[in-house]
């Protein structure tokens, strides 16, 4: 399976800087790693045009995506921005579902899950994140916590509307901490995950991966990104520093 490294920008950069990293990037990248990993970056809304503008000019491979996209498809909902407005611009993915969204935003797995079928019907391949927070952790509830926010996420997906889709494990507890999750409760968790997504029928082994997300960095990117199970990682922090982020992609074996 082809890794891929997705770095999340959050609420960072303006367009002018969000290009400049990208360049950066691009620059520092070796040659052609594109063909071996997928790279894809995830700036705020106003950025994204500019981006895509620059990856077609230069006819880079890097790819993008958003951060997150609409509940609706089109009408008086202000400030929204709408998956077919994502998939005007080349957009290739969406996170949907990051744990900020969940908290911060209050958004529900209802909501999740219309987000997700909006993203599909448009041809943007949906990064779908989940997690458990601390105190699920210590009462060893997160894995029925975890399949719920999963299946309720994926619920009515059909099989000829669904290409490629992408499911991102990450901890709450590990965003933005430095607390990383130890490779074997990645593990664990992402397989107990593909079980349940292997009974669904939109189910495709050479195109449905699972990565780990939550405070990846050069130290910990080569034990995590080495595991067979491990598809590749949603990196927020040091996906804004183009050398650390190089490090991590460098850190996959091939
Ligand atoms: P972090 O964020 O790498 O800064 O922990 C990961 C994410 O939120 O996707």
């Amino acid at each position: 399976m082809k890794k891929i490294i997705i770095g999340n920008w959050k609420l960072n950069l303006d367009h002018l800087e969000a290009i400049q990293l990208l360049q950066k990037l691009n620059y520092s990248l070796d040659v052609d790693i594109e063909e071996k990993i997928d790279i894809v970056l995830a700036p705020s809304h106003t950025s994204l045009r500019s981006l895509q503008t620059v990856v077609d000019t230069d006819k880079l491979k890097i790819q993008i995506s958003s951060q997150d996209v609409s509940g609706y498809l089109n009408g008086p909902y202000t400030g929204e921005v709408s998956a077919a407005q994502l998939s005007k611009l080349n957009i290739s993915y969406s996170i949907i579902g990051h744990s900020e969204r969940r908290t911060v935003f209050n958004e529900s797995d209802e909501l999740i899950n219309t987000k997700v079928h909006n993203s599909v019907d448009n041809n943007i391949i949906p990064i779908i994140c989940f997690g458990e927070p601390d105190e699920l952790r210590t009462n060893n509830e997160f894995l029925r916590f975890i399949l719920n926010q999963v299946n309720s996420a994926v619920k009515g997906l059909r099989k000829d509307k669904v290409d490629e889709i992408i499911f991102a494990y990450e901890p709450i507890w590990a965003i933005g901490t430095g607390k990383v999750a130890s490779v074997e409760d990645a593990i664990q968790v992402l397989s107990t995950v593909k079980e349940e997504v292997s009974k669904k029928s939109f189910f495709d082994e050479e195109k449905t991966r699972f990565i780990y997300g939550g405070s990846v960095s050069p130290s910990n990117a080569a034990e995590l990104l080495n595991s067979k199970i491990i598809d590749g990682a949603l990196v927020g922090g040091a996906s804004l520093d183009v050398e650390k982020f190089v490090q991590i992609i460098r850190s996959i074996k091939l």
